[in-house]
């Protein structure tokens, strides 16, 4: 899902993720309950002069989980270091970044749950007593020492909480999942990104950009970007709703915010498996996407929307699904 094809276009959006990233807690719109929260640990860790304990954020991609680990930084007035999983590929690659904490650092490791198990056992004692163990010498003479490691808080990133072993996932105190957005929400946040750009957005075209956004930050942001582009080029030089509906019907984004994939996949469900139930590694082969991307990026919201149900035996299209493809539901005629 991710259309970032070219370097010059990383670029361009890396900038512009820069500046409309909210940098503290009051301007992170919506997940009023983590927001709450957090506000009274990061305040009680600044009392006790103790780092922040360590936070896991998950769910589902877009919803703005590197945006809170860099507020979390921000709020706690500590710098922030950044690692992923898959860079992670030998244990010297996680000692390496250890040793560089200073006390009080975040560090941030987006899709943690892709370290690799034996990898992941230098974590604990780094976690719990602020501890690295690590092997010297050749084979044979080897030894182990210990070195102290200056208190951080590790904030782990991660789109599929399942796939985290249990002893890592017990090692955070602090345990958020982000929710999808409400429309209100996501309202707030192009209107938010428009004030950023000095790009005007009357009211009703930013409820209609937030509508068909798949309730996620993210995607609301990309869509402003593009319909900007239609107002600046083909419209007033402002976004108002006639040049919103025309945007979005050129890029094919339909009424619900359903995308191409989304569509190819509830496509696939009706006509090729009879609305299910069917295995999601079956879809997946049926519309050419890996079963990852379906778990992670599409399934998401076409359960919270309603489209889709997940039984045991795979995934059933509901009646909203077979309206919305304005295709007959041959079994709920008998
Ligand atoms: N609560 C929010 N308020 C305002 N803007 C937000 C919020 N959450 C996310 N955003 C915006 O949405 C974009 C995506 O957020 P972010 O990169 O933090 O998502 P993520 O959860 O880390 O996604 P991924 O799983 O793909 O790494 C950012 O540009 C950010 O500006
Ligand atoms: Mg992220």
């Amino acid at each position: 899902m991710d259309d970032r094809l070219i370097d010059s276009n990383l670029k361009e959006e890396d900038i512009f993720e820069k500046n409309i990233r909210p940098q503290m807690l009051s301007e992170y719109v919506g997940q009023q309950q983590i927001k709450e929260n957090l506000a009274v640990f990061i305040e009680a860790a600044k009392i006790r002069n103790e780092p922040l304990d360590h936070v896991l954020l998950y769910g589902p991609p877009g919803l703005g989980k590197t945006t809170l680990a860099h507020i979390i930084a921000n709020e706690m007035g500590t710098n922030i270091k950044t690692a992923s999983g898959p860079s992670i590929e030998k244990s010297g690659d996680l000692a390496a970044i250890l040793s560089t904490l200073e006390p009080g650092d975040v560090l941030f490791i987006d899709e943690i749950h892709r370290i690799p198990s034996y990898i992941e056992e230098i974590l604990y004692p780094a976690m719990e007593d602020f501890e690295m163990d690590i092997v010297i010498g050749a084979e044979g003479k080897s030894k182990s020492i210990k070195i102290d490691l200056p208190p951080f808080t590790l904030v782990g990133a991660t789109t599929r909480a399942g796939d985290l072993s249990s002893p890592l996932r017990d090692r955070f105190g602090i345990v958020n999942k982000l929710e999808f957005y409400s429309d209100e929400e996501l309202c707030d946040i192009v209107k938010r990104t428009s004030d950023v750009l000095s790009m005007h957005i009357d009211d009703d075209a930013a409820m209609e950009l937030a509508r068909r956004s798949r309730k996620t930050p993210r995607i609301a942001n990309r869509l402003f970007k593009r319909v900007r582009d239609f107002a600046l080029v083909e419209g007033d030089g402002y976004i108002n709703l006639d040049i919103t509906l025309k945007s979005l019907d050129r890029l094919k984004v339909d009424k619900y915010g359903l995308d191409n994939i989304d569509i190819d996949y509830l496509n696939a469900l009706i006509t090729k498996f009879n609305g299910g139930p069917v295995g999601i590694e079956t879809i997946a082969t049926a519309i050419g996407e890996e079963v990852t991307t379906i778990e992670d990026v599409v399934e998401p919201f076409l359960l919270q929307e309603g489209f889709i149900k997940r039984t045991a035996r795979g995934r059933v299209a509901t009646e909203k699904a077979y309206k919305h493809l304005k295709i007959v539901n041959q079994a709920s005629l008998f």
